[in-house]
């Protein structure tokens, strides 16, 4: 949408942009500071306008001058929450992008000082649905499309804390932003090996440690999960382990944030019908969502914790040499599973992350994150995260990162009669009960065989969120780098 978006201090804007309540003649505040900033007239005069609506995000329009001056409305004044400013950034984003506008100066702060609105958390908001809708990915666009040339905005206020708020905000997008470019990335060129270049270059240029572990480091290590995943595929299976650590010394345990990164799911040998394979190179955004997150821990957040980040990296592919339905496969914890079917791959290669880190992180707490099951897509929609977490204090904080960071999550529920579900005749656990019962629950319940009972962990299922198909709201139709500002809120905070 922009080559770039960037926050300035100095100079005058093409576009300046006012707010209104709906049901509400315009205040005076406003008034008076559009009569400050010389638009007075103009203000007015789009106030008139049938568009002018005051409904969240209608814009009306009018000219002050060569100035063109903008008016969205916020809803009504009683309901107003800060959320809605992400929807505003991006309806703005959208308008302004349409005008092609090199500048923007944003007056909204007389408008949210009537209501209890902080003036840099507005900013926040406003930045990151800015610097969502602004997202664009043309690396793959080859000479037959036409794909005009794009402007580079500076975004201005006369409100210093909220051009503050905007620009922290912007960086909290550009963050989901390498997410998304890295999920919109084809499995052709997004493999395992592309996967840990990635991490390896965002190591190199945050300075976070790097390692990955491979071949035979894998089979030293009994990741079974990723071996046998991994195997029919000529791009090898990776684990990849990125370390932050503060600069002036970590403070307590450090927090796990795991990632399933399958840079394609066929499926395997029980291989995936009905068209349901494609888009299935997304099948990696819950490694997108933490390297995104790490991008942001490192350069915005820092933290005072160490975090450590694991993607499991594999592609579920077919060959000769593919792990089969009846396979028995050992973890180093010592539970054995009995694969019942191979597209169930994304529990087998976590479970590997989870044992490594209760062993050797001593972790505070483990979250992770993976497109794991088509059930949850069923269940929630797109609207809600699967949430599984029966340790109240870390669900508490990640229910208020949650909440102010808009990505939603709702609690599914763990009851030992699941893990009864995943008994196998053969060895102790099946990767996937033959019915068709509570797919995402029995996901969450595979995996906490792997993780220690006495640390805290969450596991969210991001099957329906991690992409949009819709251009609503800060995004396009395509991934929304769900869990990025999540996980920073969370590490930000906890
Ligand atoms: N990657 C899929 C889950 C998925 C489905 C993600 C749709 C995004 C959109 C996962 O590996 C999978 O295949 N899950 C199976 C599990 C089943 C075989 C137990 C599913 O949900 O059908
Ligand atoms: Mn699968
Ligand atoms: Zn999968």
């Amino acid at each position: 949408m922009f080559e770039s978006i960037r926050v300035v201090k100095k100079g005058s804007s093409p576009v300046v942009v006012f707010a209104h309540f709906q049901d509400e003649t315009l205040p005076a505040s406003v008034r008076a500071h559009a009569k400050e900033l010389g638009h007075e007239a103009a203000l007015k005069d789009a106030a008139e306008h049938v568009e002018a609506t005051g409904e969240c995000c209608a814009i009306s329009e009018s000219f002050s001058g060569k100035t063109r001056v903008l008016l969205i409305g916020l809803g009504k004044r009683a309901n107003l929450k800060i959320a809605a400013m992400r929807g505003v950034g991006a309806a703005i984003g959208r308008r302004l992008s349409q005008l092609k506008a090199t500048g923007c100066s944003i007056e909204l702060t007389s408008v949210l000082s009537l209501t209890k609105t902080d003036a840099y958390d507005a900013g926040v908001c406003f930045g990151e649905g800015l610097g969502l809708v602004g997202w664009n990915c043309d690396e793959f666009r080859g000479t037959a499309s036409k794909g005009g040339k794009k402007t580079k905005l500076d975004v201005r206020s006369s409100n210093s804390e909220f051009l503050e708020g905007a620009d922290a905000g912007l960086a909290l997008a550009e963050s989901a932003n390498f997410a998304r470019t890295l999920s919109q990335t084809p499995p052709n060129i997004a493999t395992t090996g592309y996967i840990a270049k990635t991490a390896q270059r965002l190591a190199r240029e945050a300075k976070l440690k790097c390692t990955i572990m491979e071949g035979d480091t894998l089979e030293r290590e009994r990741m079974t999960g990723h071996i046998n995943v991994g195997k029919a595929s000529e791009n090898k299976p990776c684990m990849i382990r990125l370390e932050y650590t503060p600069a002036g010394g970590a403070k307590g345990k450090p927090i796990v944030l795991i990632g399933k990164t399958m840079t394609y799911d066929t499926g395997g040998l029980s291989l995936k019908i009905n068209n349901g394979m494609v888009g299935m190179k997304r099948d990696k955004d819950g490694g997108c969502a933490v390297l995104g997150a790490m991008h942001a821990i490192a350069t915005i957040i820092k933290p005072r914790r160490r975090v450590i980040a694991i993607l499991c990296a594999a592609e579920n592919s077919i060959s000769d040499e593919a792990y089969r339905p009846d396979d028995v496969i050992t973890y180093r914890n010592g539970v054995t599973v009995e694969v019942t079917n191979t597209d169930a791959e994304g529990r087998l290669v976590l479970a590997d992350a989870l044992c490594w880190a209760c062993e050797k992180e001593n972790p505070a707490c483990i979250v992770d994150l993976a497109t794991l099951t088509g059930g949850v897509v069923v269940a929630l929609g797109s609207t809600f995260a699967g949430m599984f977490c029966e340790d109240d204090a870390l669900r508490a904080k990640i229910e208020a990162a949650s909440e102010r960071s808009g990505e939603r999550v709702w609690r599914l529920p763990m009851h030992d009669e699941y893990r009864e579900m995943m008994k196998s005749p053969v060895a102790d656990i099946v990767n996937s009960n033959p019915n068709r019962k509570a797919h995402p629950i029995q996901g969450a319940a595979f995996l906490s065989y792997f993780v220690d009972e006495k640390i805290p962990w969450c596991h969210l299922d991001i099957a329906g969120v991690h992409e949009s198909d819709r251009n609503a709201g800060c995004f396009i139709n395509g991934p929304t780098g769900w869990g990025v500002r999540l996980l920073a809120d969370f590490v930000d905070r906890v």
